[in-house]
């Protein structure tokens, strides 16, 4: 048995019929043996003050928390004006303070998208690998996984549907699970 992964998932969006929401809950049906996935939700958490930073609000406690118990992340990033949504960047900026007290440090992460457009996300997923940078975790390369065309891959009750999307979703987080145990050393 290879050692358990844990995975917390965000999507960057709030909206009921997302497809990265929908693409995240799919990603838990095609997980890898010992490997798991608990979703962060990012309703309810408020916008992101300096001034409350030392006393946060309890939706940013709690992903901090959640953030701390995962050994990997796993972020499904619509893509808004050709970058990360202002409600994931928010939860990214709630985690990553106060300075020196960050949730995202040194996780391993994987990076997927869905769009409605041809590109499947691209250029928000290279910003959040940017933003990755600074907050000293460590995205996966490959594969990279781009969902374009979103509405020809989901049905109408927002399941993945398109199978050649569910295995790259599969090979994605494969990868995340070994590239995990690498950087752990087991
Ligand atoms: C978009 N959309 C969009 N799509 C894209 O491929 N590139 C982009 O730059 C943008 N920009 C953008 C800005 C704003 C403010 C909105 C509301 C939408 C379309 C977007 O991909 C689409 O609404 C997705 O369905 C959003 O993801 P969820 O909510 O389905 O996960």
């Amino acid at each position: 048995m290879a050692s358990p992964v844990r995975i917390l998932g965000v999507a960057g969006s709030l909206r009921h019929a997302s497809y990265n929401r929908a693409a995240l809950r799919a990603a838990g049906t095609l997980l890898p043996a010992d490997t798991t996935l608990d979703v962060f939700e990012l309703d309810g958490l408020p916008g992101f003050n300096e001034d409350e930073e030392k006393n946060p609000p309890p939706r940013a406690v709690e992903l901090k928390l959640r953030l701390r118990a995962a050994d990997a992340v796993l972020i499904a990033t619509p893509e808004y004006n050709y970058s990360v949504p202002g409600v994931l960047k928010n939860a990214i900026d709630w985690a990553s303070r106060p300075y020196g007290d960050s949730a995202w440090s040194g996780k391993p992460a994987a990076i997927f998208g869905a769009s409605p457009g041809a590109l499947g996300t691209a250029r928000a997923q290279y910003h959040l690998r940017q933003m990755m940078v600074f907050l000293d975790m460590h995205p996966l390369n490959r594969p990279e996984v781009m969902i374009g065309h979103a509405a020809t891959k989901f049905d109408k009750d927002g399941h993945l549907t398109d199978e050649e999307t569910r295995k790259r979703l599969g090979q994605l987080l494969e990868a995340l699970a070994s590239w995990t145990r690498k950087l752990r050393g087991s």
